[in-house]
């Protein structure tokens, strides 16, 4: 395999050639196969609640955006969801939902984590922002065992420039929050956005190295897209086109794969909202999970981080059968019934 130094990194991804691209998701396949094998691994996705303490300057949930409704699921429909994703087969899910730090959403988690692992054999994903290591462990030993934080950048003046600069967003509280994760016993997930204002080839070389550098075992990376009512929206002219960062994506998940073989790499929705076909590209290009969106079709439109995210007005039965439909039509084989752990983990 080519020496993947940071030189060679920025190369892949300040190159736009067709041909490059293609090579690199051909190896980057060959290498998936070899190491994790083709599996597709899936995860019910639920977003459990828009509401959020954080003022993200690109997000379409953010604090301060008061154009949006917001919700929180019931347990019992987070418990439909669960059941729903228990008989398509599929091994696990996710709960994702804003930042809240209050008692009674903490211990509204643990109370169905509990009850999921009770009455399915299901893999737990969480996403829900930064908690103090108390409330992770809290979160573990109820039964989840998979956590998502994204970097979002590893630039530490990148991220202060796409976050308000306090104390509820700070970078190095980040960093922290990802190394508590760990020491609690969890398989670690992050990630980045990508072509984002201001960000360089050379911004996400040093995203791929930091995810070597914190050995992790999962990552969730996708393009940024704009949302009219964020601040982050006045700078929407110095991003790249909508081809160009589905482009760097699958080149990030590519490299990313052959950086590190044995993680678990999701095709993210992000990319579906700029091509239809944009989760399976990265599946050819070395990913090997996918979310289907198990949201309640009623709450979708208010879970809007990004505009124009795919999936509003469907149900979980629709979006789940598309997707499994796509990949059976790409003879991808599905691990129906298996957690799909990361072999990373596992091997640590
Ligand atoms: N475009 C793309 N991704 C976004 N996220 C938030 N806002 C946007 C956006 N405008 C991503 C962040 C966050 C995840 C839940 O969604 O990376 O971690
Ligand atoms: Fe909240 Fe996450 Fe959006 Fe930031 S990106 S505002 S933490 S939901």
């Amino acid at each position: 395999m080519r020496n993947l130094d940071r030189e060679a990194l920025i190369s892949c991804l300040e190159d736009d050639s067709p041909e490059v691209a293609a090579a690199l998701y051909s190896e980057a396949y060959r290498v998936k196969k070899e190491t994790v094998g083709e599996n597709v691994y899936l995860r019910g996705l639920v977003e459990i609640s828009n509401i959020c303490r954080k003022n993200c300057l690109y997000c379409g949930i953010r604090r301060d955006n008061l154009n949006t409704g917001r919700y929180e699921l019931t347990s019992e429909e987070v418990l439909e969801a669960a059941a729903f994703a228990a008989e398509q087969g599929y091994g696990s899910m996710v709960i994702q939902g804003g930042e809240r730090t209050d008692r009674k959403f903490i211990d509204k988690i643990t109370s169905l984590l509990v009850e999921i692992k009770s009455r399915w054999p299901l893999g737990i994903t969480l996403s829900l922002g930064e908690q103090t290591e108390d409330v992770y462990r809290e979160w573990f030993e109820a039964g989840a065992h998979r956590y998502l934080l994204r970097i979002e950048s590893s630039t530490r003046e990148l991220y202060e420039k796409i976050h308000p600069v306090d104390a509820v967003h700070s970078y190095e509280t980040r960093v922290q929050a990802l190394r508590d994760l760990r020491k609690c016993g969890y398989q670690v997930g992050t990630g980045v956005m990508i072509g984002l204002p201001f960000q360089t080839a050379a911004n996400l070389a040093d995203d791929l190295l930091f995810f070597k550098e914190m050995d992790i075992d999962m990552c969730g990376m996708g393009p940024y897209l704009v949302h009219s009512e964020t601040p982050l929206y006045a700078c929407r002219h110095l991003i790249p086109d909508l081809e160009r960062r589905l482009d760097l994506s699958l080149r990030m998940v590519a490299l990313l794969r052959l950086l590190m073989p044995d993680i678990n790499i999701a095709a993210t929705t992000a990319m579906q909202a700029i091509a239809p076909d944009g989760r399976e590209r990265a599946i050819l290009a070395g990913a090997n999970v996918l979310m289907p969106n198990l949201t309640l079709s009623e709450v979708r439109e208010d879970y809007q981080i990004y505009q124009n995210k795919p999936g509003v007005g469907e149900d979980a039965a629709i979006s789940s059968s598309r997707t499994e439909q796509r990949l059976r039509e790409m003879k991808i084989p599905i691990g129906y019934g298996q957690w799909g752990d990361s072999r990373h983990y596992r091997k640590r």
